[in-house]
């Protein structure tokens, strides 16, 4: 099946990234989210994105205005009427995200894909509340999606082969390199990075090292670009922990308990970057 137009549900950063790759890779995009001042925060990053690259000499000025020409802005989800495949990146609720997707389900053509960008909700029980399981799959970008390569696309119980295929050759247009991972907690990526970060916490909480020092050693000894903590902060806390108690809930192993420090960042409000304090303070 060819995929010509595009929705992207929610314009945050994760929405705008994946809305910027899409028009990047000539694809028609309707951002949607609820508020026209979410929209235009979106543009705006996308705008300066792009103008980056074209100071760079990586795009010409002309391909900038082409590429935000392919962009227009949605307020209402009914505008899904003539899309071919849905890319739902909103807030990280399983009632919202059923709510979008029964919405959708009604209003989108029979053909149209729907997928969600979510980092570790269950993807068969998003596909459940829809009639159409098979066409319902997982495609989670990376933060900064439009730097990091990765898109970890997962299988709901349900999903076809041919919707697979077709998402997966979606994804080599987007210039990202696909990786095919079946619907359990945490798919792969976050099975994986979140445990750590959470053994970085518990190493922080135990004293056993600062956290500049925890964050040194896995920067310089491990070659990661950023040290656990610095990741987290990028990640939001809020995000961690809801990831680590979605692992432990869901595998029942007590490796995943989330580390006490953890929650009670989260009850101070202190998530991070976004709401300038985690484990670092940011200006
Ligand atoms: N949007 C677009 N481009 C960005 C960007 C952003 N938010 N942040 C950085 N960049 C670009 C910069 O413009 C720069 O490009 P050029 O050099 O070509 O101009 C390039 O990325 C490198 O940026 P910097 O030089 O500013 O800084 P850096 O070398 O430290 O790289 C980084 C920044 C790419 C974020 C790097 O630190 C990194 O890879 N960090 C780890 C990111 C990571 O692990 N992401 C996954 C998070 S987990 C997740 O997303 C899944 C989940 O479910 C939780």
């Amino acid at each position: 099946m060819a995929i010509q137009k595009v929705m992207i549900v929610g314009a945050g950063q994760m929405g705008s990234g994946i809305a910027q790759v899409c028009a990047q890779a000539g694809f028609d995009v309707k951002l949607n989210d609820m508020q026209e001042e979410f929209f235009q925060r979106g543009i705006g990053v996308i705008t300066k994105n792009l103008q980056r690259d074209v100071e760079k000499g990586r795009k010409s000025e002309a391909e900038k205005e082409e590429i935000l020409q392919r962009i227009s802005m949605s307020l209402d989800l009914k505008d899904a009427t003539d899309a071919d495949l849905v890319i739902e990146a909103a807030t990280e609720n399983m009632d919202i995200k059923q709510s979008i997707f029964k919405e959708l389900d009604r209003i989108a053509p029979s053909h149209a894909i729907l997928a969600t960008n979510t980092s570790s909700l269950p993807i068969t029980e998003i596909a459940a509340v829809t009639k159409r399981p098979e066409k319902v799959i997982g495609m989670h970008f990376m933060n900064p999606v439009p730097v990091m390569k990765l898109v970890e696309i997962i299988r709901g119980l349900a999903t076809t082969d041919e919707v697979y295929e077709t998402v997966e050759n979606m994804t080599h247009k987007l210039s990202k390199t696909p990786v095919e991972v079946n619907d359990f907690p945490g798919f792969i990526s976050n099975r994986i990075l979140l445990p750590m970060i959470n053994e970085a916490i518990y190493a922080l909480y135990e004293g056993v090292a600062s956290k500049e020092a925890i964050d040194d050693v896995m920067k310089l000894g491990m070659n990661h670009p950023m040290g656990p903590l610095t990741l987290a902060d990028f990640i939001g806390l809020d995000t961690c922990l809801s990831i680590m108690e979605i692992l432990h809930d869901g595998l029942g192993d007590s490796k995943y308990r989330p580390c006490p420090l953890l929650r009670k960042y989260v009850a101070a409000g202190w998530l991070g970057r976004k709401t300038g304090r985690g484990f670092y303070i940011y200006e």
